[in-house]
């Protein structure tokens, strides 16, 4: 078995669609400072297309989408604006949560989702636990979230396991430090979009993402709509995802997909 074998559905013939798409939500501050409006203004409306792509993942038939809404390097803003942040994240939770069970969409969160404030954790915990039984599909958000946090998170509970003799050291393979990742339970990513303009990861699913496809969209998250998702997503089916190999190895395995 390779370390990373492309997926069924990666093979398939025809238009392919991402089981997961994250974003990273760039941005917000901009969008307010071109319109003379204070930061929290850009979130605001960033919130309002959060809500817009959520409904977009269940129209597009997206399984998984995960948003990247507090890094851990995000407390270093002006208080205020974390301040903000946090009061959206409640006001969020509190709005969307019946939204969420209306719409059959299970809530997630990754990150050290244990050091935000108690009324966003209670808020966080509730639609966690109100959407926990659908399975169609699954909005995970990244709340106080960075990807070399994750690491030595799982690397403190898988060395935990072995300790404990849970898990044995010399077994040590990715599928099985993997399930100690804040994401043990969620596909990685296929398509990983960013917006705004800016071509980085910052911090964001590094592990997760290793095949993840990468689109760079030039519009602010608050303009960011339905249309520029089904566009990425579109984008996603075109590319060809080769997994180390090549071309041509791939030919046969996907002429041997088509016909299943
Ligand atoms: C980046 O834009 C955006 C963030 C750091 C926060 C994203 C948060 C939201 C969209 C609202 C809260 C989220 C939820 C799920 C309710 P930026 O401020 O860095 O933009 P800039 O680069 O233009 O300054």
């Amino acid at each position: 078995m390779p370390a990373a074998s492309p997926s069924a559905q990666s093979l398939s013939p025809g238009p392919v669609l991402p089981v997961h798409v994250a974003i990273i939500m760039d941005g917000n501050g901009r969008w307010a400072k071109q319109r003379g409006l204070p930061r929290i203004e850009g979130h605001r409306r960033g919130v309002e297309t959060v809500r817009a792509i959520t409904h977009a993942m269940r129209e597009l038939g997206i399984r998984y989408l995960t948003l990247y809404a507090f890094s851990v390097e995000n407390w270093n803003r002006p208080p205020d604006e974390v301040r903000a942040l946090m009061g959206l994240l409640e006001y969020f939770l509190k709005r969307e949560t019946r939204n969420l069970v209306k719409d059959r969409v299970r809530l997630l969160a990754i990150g050290r989702t244990q050091e935000l404030p108690a009324v966003v954790r209670t808020q966080l915990e509730a639609a966690i636990q109100a959407t926990a039984k659908f399975t169609d599909h699954t909005l995970v958000l990244a709340l106080n979230y960075g990807a070399r946090t994750e690491v030595v998170d799982a690397a403190r509970a898988y060395a935990a396991a072995v300790a404990a003799g849970r898990e044995k050291l010399n077994d040590g393979s990715w599928a099985t430090f993997s399930r100690y990742l804040y994401t043990a339970d969620i596909p990685d990513p296929d398509l990983i979009i960013r917006t705004s303009g800016e071509t980085r990861v910052s911090n964001f699913l590094l592990l997760q993402g290793a095949y993840a496809e990468f689109i760079f969209s030039p519009v602010l998250w608050p303009d960011f709509t339905k249309t520029e998702f089904a566009a990425a997503c579109a984008e996603f089916g075109r590319r060809e995802r080769r997994y180390g190999l090549t071309s041509e190895q791939l030919k046969p395995v996907r002429a041997a997909a088509a016909t299943k």
